[in-house]
């Protein structure tokens, strides 16, 4: 409650060679400034103030928890952001604000808290969080004295004797409030720049008689951000070995990680094992003893325990315990396909429930139906879902038997136990236990081959 936050997020994407702002940029999938959100929500901060260019509407799509933006017209630099967001600092006086910078993902909520710790027990007005790298080139450096911190000094502006220094800001700060406002009115752009630097207001602060500190987070990577793609790469392959060093600590079998990207989201149980080539994101839930992969990609879907998805693609959709899909197949949203469903390869599932035990092993669409269980579809069905104008509901009872090459053309139900004849277009319902046949009557010409044989 005594505390709030300000994520920075206004810079353009000219250095990421983006026409979208920096900050949308993505780690596994995740837009940095959603990271930077979360993170900050993870902390127990509620109270947040984005300051936003004039790209509002896509970083508002983008984290849709923000009730809060500043806007910076015109880019003049961090400390110029966070004058833009001035009246969301009067707004709360007497509270600590957290000013953090939308393009470094990895300032997890722990630092964000142990930085909070040293800030009140210290009594500070500003505590910046710091870390030691080894290579600091681009970053303030944090200059100090006898021990205590000085200065921070831009890459830019610093002397040979600074740019040795490792300890770095790594763009997260604690401030009392009404301190910061006093040192914002008191930026000028008197450095290589030319630009308002956040980071002046401590020697600022220092110069007033207030007790400044840095708080050292030990962790090199927390630091980094990314300004450029080849950054952002990096920053992806630090991530992706973060999450996936937490799932082998969880139990989960992942022999070889070549092509798999895991979003941080992402929660799986034990010994599942998540082979190459396998894209697993956004809000995914996998049971326990899976086989994922090779070359599947999940994304917002619930699948149980035991369940094998083999080079297939499942979105927004959940699997049940027990099931087995692919080689090639694809699950489309709002789809579900209960326990011990079987699904072949080159079979389109969507905005389908398939009941318990049912199959379909081969070449299948399967659309906008309630299919019961143990059903089998042979090759070739497909559920004829729309007419050119509307989408209609496919039906299917329990125990039904769909012969190869149906089309059941929706609207249409197929009662408990009914059975369709290979190649039937169905337009109308079937009825319990019955057998649909619709499709010409066959004829034998007998010998007739063999005479049209002669004539040629
Ligand atoms: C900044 C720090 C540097 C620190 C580094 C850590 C300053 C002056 N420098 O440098 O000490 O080591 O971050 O990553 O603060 N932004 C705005 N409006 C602006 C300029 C920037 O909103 O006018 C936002 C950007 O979107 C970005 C963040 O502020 O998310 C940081 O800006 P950036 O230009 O990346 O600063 P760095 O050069 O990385
Ligand atoms: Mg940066």
């Amino acid at each position: 409650e005594n505390t709030c936050a300000m994520i920075l997020a206004a810079g353009n994407g000219t250095r990421m060679g983006s026409k979208r702002s920096k900050v949308l940029c993505e780690v596994l999938h995740k837009p940095m400034i959603n990271w930077v959100y979360e993170n900050c929500t993870g902390a127990g901060i509620h109270n947040i103030c984005v300051v936003v260019g004039d790209e509002t509407g896509d970083i508002q799509s983008s984290v849709k928890e923000i009730t809060n933006v500043a806007i910076q017209a015109e880019k003049k630099g961090t400390g110029h952001a966070v004058q833009c967001g001035l009246s969301f600092l009067e707004e709360n006086i007497g509270k600590d604000v957290l000013i953090l910078f939308g393009d470094a993902p990895f300032q997890e909520s722990h630092v964000i808290q142990n930085a909070y710790c040293v800030h009140k027990d210290e009594d500070n007005a500003m505590t910046v969080v710091s870390a030691t790298v080894t290579n600091p080139y681009g970053y303030g450096r944090i200059v100090r004295g006898n021990g205590k911190v000085k200065n921070i000094v831009e890459e830019k502006d610093a002397s040979d004797d600074q740019k040795r220094i490792t300890e770095i800001n790594a763009g997260a700060c604690w401030y009392k409030i009404e301190a910061l406002i006093s040192a914002l009115k008191e930026l000028t752009p008197a450095n290589a720049q030319g630009e308002l630097y956040l980071t002046d207001t401590l020697t600022i602060l220092r110069q007033k008689g207030y007790s400044v500190g840095a708080f050292d987070a030990q962790d090199p990577n927390i630091v980094l951000g990314a300004n450029t793609r080849e950054q952002l790469a990096r920053l992806n392959q630090i991530a992706k070995e973060m999450v996936i060093k937490k799932l082998w600590a969880d139990g989960v079998d992942i022999p070889i990680t070549d092509g798999i990207i895991i979003g941080r989201d992402v929660h799986i149980g034990t010994d599942t094992k998540i082979l190459p080539g396998t894209v697993i994101i956004g809000n995914t839930t996998i049971g326990e003893s899976c086989m994922i992969g090779p070359n599947s990609y999940i994304n917002d879907s619930q699948i149980g325990d035991n369940t094998h998805v083999k080079a297939t693609w499942v979105s927004q959709s959940v699997l049940e315990d027990d099931v087995q899909i692919g080689p090639f197949s694809q699950v489309r949203p709002n789809s579900r396909l209960c326990s011990g469903v079987r699904i072949g390869d080159f079979v389109e599932i969507k905005n389908a429930v398939v009941g318990k035990d049912s199959h379909a092993s081969h070449l299948t669409y399967i659309g906008d139906t309630d299919c019961g269980e143990r059903v089998n579809f042979g090759c070739g069905v497909v559920t004829v879902n729309y007419n050119g104008k509307d989408k209609n509901r496919t039906t299917i009872g329990n125990d039904c038997f769909i012969g190869c090459n149906t089309n059941l053309v929706a609207p249409v139900t197929i009662g408990d136990g009914g059975y369709t004849a290979a190649g039937s277009t169905v337009t109308i319902d079937v009825p319990q236990d019955s057998l649909c046949i619709a499709r010409a009557r066959e004829v034998i010409k007998t010998d007739r081959a063999k005479k049209f044989k002669k004539e040629k």
